[in-house]
């Protein structure tokens, strides 16, 4: 079997990193999350206190900094530089500061660059905005999940609750959609439905069926 490039774009919370995790496990490819890319930069940059608007500020401290993903047993490990942020990066100031972050056009060449590189020879699943219409525009297979805001909000509560972090539902489905409308809207690669993706909507399916489903699209590609 080839080892083919797979994209997998959608909005916040539509199910993408679960399962292009169980469809990169399935398959023995590597699954590269390049929101965790953008969220690790926000991250440090918070951490120095950058003003967020600034692209060239951003992109000079991109430039210094080595950000690394760690496949793992159970999932992926986050590093930006030495340092382990697998845990930080998915705080609630790093997800509602993300949007801003990749808003900007020099920080995306970067990023883009580095995902390009990941993906070079084959055998992953990328999953994030911009993967089908820009980053692997000659992906073999482009999935674009989809779900409601109201499930993708109930998802994200529920994650956020086993963490232990109380959440407002009402507050959480804002917070998506704010971002929803930031990465559809920005004018660098906006959150868009390549022509040539396969729409899934996840409101009513399950990880398992997405996943077969995606496991047979790539069957009949091979
Ligand atoms: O998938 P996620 O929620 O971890 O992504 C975090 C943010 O990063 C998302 O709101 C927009 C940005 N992002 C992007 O602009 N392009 C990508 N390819 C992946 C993520």
């Amino acid at each position: 079997m080839k080892k083919i490039q797979i994209a997998i774009d959608g909005p916040a919370g539509a199910g993408k990193s679960t399962v292009a995790r169980r469809v990169a496990k399935e398959l023995g490819y590597l699954y590269i999350d390049t929101g965790a890319m953008y969220r690790a930069l926000t991250y440090l940059a918070l951490k120095k206190k950058i003003n967020l608007n600034d692209g060239a500020a951003l992109k000079r401290l991109l430039d210094q900094t080595s950000i690394q993903l760690v496949q793992t047993d159970d999932g992926q490990e986050v590093y930006v530089d030495h340092e382990n942020v697998t845990s930080e990066i998915r705080s609630r100031e790093v997800s509602n500061a993300v949007s801003e972050v990749a808003t900007h056009k020099e920080v995306r060449m970067e990023m883009v660059n580095r995902q390009r590189m990941l993906a070079q020879d084959g055998g992953v699943v990328m999953d994030g905005r911009d993967i089908g219409t820009n980053v692997l525009k000659d992906a073999t297979l482009k999935i674009y999940l989809s779900a409601s805001v109201e499930e993708r909000a109930r998802r994200r509560c529920q994650e956020l609750q086993q963490k232990g972090t109380n959440t407002d539902l009402a507050q959480v489905k804002k917070e998506i959609e704010l971002r929803d409308r930031l990465d559809s809207e920005r004018d660098t690669a906006p959150l868009k439905k390549a022509r040539d993706a396969i729409e899934i909507d996840t409101t009513h399916v399950t990880v398992d069926e997405v996943t077969k489903q995606i496991l047979s699209l790539v069957k009949e590609r091979d």
